[in-house]
C-alpha cells in the first residue's frame, strides 16, 4: 500500500490588512483586550466583490499544484473544506473545478469547520493509500468577513476570524521516511449548539409552535428565513467561547498524543506541531501540557486571526516557506472546533 505525501503546498492571504484598532470603528473593543485574550494583532479581509472563498482557494491551489510539479489537468480529485462557501449549494469544490478548467473529476465539500482541513487530509489519504487517486487537491478556505456581526453584540466572535486559503496536493509515495503515518478523527455532538450558525437551516427553532401551526403549505417556505431572524442577529455565528476553550485544551493534547502513540513516537520526536490557529492561549496551553519547546510549535494567529478550515494549511505553508519544515521531519497537524469535531495528522515531510 502507498503512503500519501504532500507534493506541493500553497497559501493565499488577501491584501487587505485589518488591525484591531480598525475594528473600533464598529464595536466596543480594544487592541489590548484582543491581544491579551487571543494573541491576534491583525487579520486579512477579502476584497468585497472580487474575492470569494472559491477564488482564494483557487489562488492557493495554483501555487500548490505548481510546486507539486503538476497541472490542474493532472488533478484527479478535489476536497474543499470550508464553512463559508460562496453558495449554500453547490459547494466550492465544483466552483474551483470550473475556475481551474479541470477534468470532470470528483469534487467533495467538507463542512467540518475548524477541523475541516484535517478531516479532508484524512479522506484524501484513504484514496491515495488504496491507489484510487494519484493527485488529490485538498483546499481549506474561508471568507469570514462577509458573515460576521460587527456590532458590539457579536464582538466575542467577530474579532477572532479572518479570511484566507491554503491548499496541498497529495500524491502517493513509497519512500520510507516520507508521507502520512496516520490520521485520527473524533466528534462529540452533545455541545453542537455552543459553537454554531443556526441559519439558514431546516430546524425551524426560530418559529413558535403556534406560528408554525398557522402556516399553510404555501407559506412553509418562510420557515427557512424570517425578518425576525435577521433582526435578532440569528444569522451570525454563535459561540460560548469559555466553554469551547475548556474542551479545546483537553482534546488538542489528547488527539496529538493519540497520533504519537499510534506510531510509537513521543513528543520529543515532533519537529513541528501545527495547531489550528483558534487562539494563541490555546496553542500555548497545548505546548505547555505536552512540554514542547517554542521551536516545536508554529503559530501565526497574530497576523491572520482564526481562518478556520484554512488555518492549518496556511500555517504549514508559511512554516515550510520559512524553512521550518525539512525533508523527513515529523510534523503533526491538529485541529479542534465546532461540532465538536477534532483530529490530527502525523506525517513525515
Ligand atoms: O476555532 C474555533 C474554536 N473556537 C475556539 O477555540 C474559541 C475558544 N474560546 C476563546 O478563544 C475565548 O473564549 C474568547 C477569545 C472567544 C473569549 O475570551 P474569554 O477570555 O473567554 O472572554 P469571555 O468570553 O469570558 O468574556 C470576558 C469579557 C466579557 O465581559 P464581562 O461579562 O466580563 O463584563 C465579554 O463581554 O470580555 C467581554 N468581551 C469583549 N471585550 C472587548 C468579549 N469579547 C470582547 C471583545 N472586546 N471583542
Amino acid at each position: 500500500m502507498f503512503k500519501s505525501k504532500i507534493a506541493g503546498i500553497g497559501k493565499y492571504l488577501p491584501a487587505n490588512v485589518v488591525t484591531n484598532n480598525d475594528l473600533l470603528k464598529y464595536m466596543e473593543t480594544s487592541d489590548e483586550w484582543i491581544q491579551e485574550r487571543t494573541g491576534i494583532q491583525e487579520r486579512r479581509y477579502a476584497h468585497r466583490t472580487n474575492e470569494t472563498t472559491t477564488t482564494m482557494g483557487v489562488e492557493a491551489a495554483k501555487v500548490a499544484i505548481e510546486r507539486a510539479g503538476t497541472t490542474p489537468q493532472d488533478i484527479d480529485f478535489i476536497i474543499f473544506a470550508t464553512l463559508s462557501p460562496d453558495y449554500y449549494f453547490p459547494g466550492c469544490g465544483v466552483l474551483l473545478q470550473r475556475a481551474m478548467k479541470m477534468k470532470e473529476i470528483g469534487a467533495l465539500d467538507i463542512r467540518n469547520q475548524c477541523s475541516g482541513f484535517v478531516y479532508a487530509m484524512s479522506v484524501a489519504d484513504q484514496f491515495i493509500k488504496t491507489g484510487m487517486y494519484k493527485n488529490i487537491l485538498v483546499v481549506g478556505a474561508e471568507k469570514h468577513s462577509f458573515g460576521l456581526d460587527f456590532s458590539t453584540r457579536g464582538r466575542n466572535v467577530s474579532v477572532i476570524f479572518g479570511d484566507g486559503a491554503g491548499a496541498v496536493v497529495l500524491q502517493p509515495t513509497e519512500k520510507e521516511n516520507q508521507g502520512i503515518l496516520s490520521t485520527h478523527l473524533h466528534s462529540d455532538g452533545n455541545s453542537a449548539e455552543i459553537l454554531a450558525m443556526y441559519n439558514p437551516g431546516t430546524h425551524a427553532n426560530h418559529w413558535s409552535e403556534q406560528k408554525l401551526a398557522s402556516f399553510d403549505e404555501a407559506e412553509i417556505g418562510q420557515m427557512f428565513f424570517s425578518h425576525a431572524m435577521i433582526d435578532d442577529g440569528q444569522v451570525f455565528p454563535n459561540m460560548d467561547g469559555p466553554a469551547v476553550f475548556k474542551v479545546a485544551v483537553e482534546k488538542f493534547p489528547a488527539v496529538i498524543k493519540e497520533a504519537l502513540e499510534a506510531n510509537q513516537r513521543t513528543t520529543a520526536d515532533i519537529n513541528l506541531l501545527i495547531p489550528h490557529q483558534a487562539n494563541l492561549r490555546i496553542s500555548q496551553f497545548v505546548q505547555k501540557k505536552l512540554q514542547l519547546r517554542d521551536d516545536q510549535v508554529y503559530n501565526n494567529i497574530m497576523r491572520y486571526g482564526n481562518t478556520t478550515a484554512a488555518s492549518v494549511p496556511i500555517a504549514l505553508c508559511e512554516a515550510w516557506e520559512n524553512g521550518k519544515v525539512k525533508d523527513g521531519d515529523l510534523v503533526c497537524l491538529a485541529a479542534f472546533g465546532s461540532g465538536f469535531t477534532w483530529g490530527s495528522v502525523l506525517l513525515n515531510w
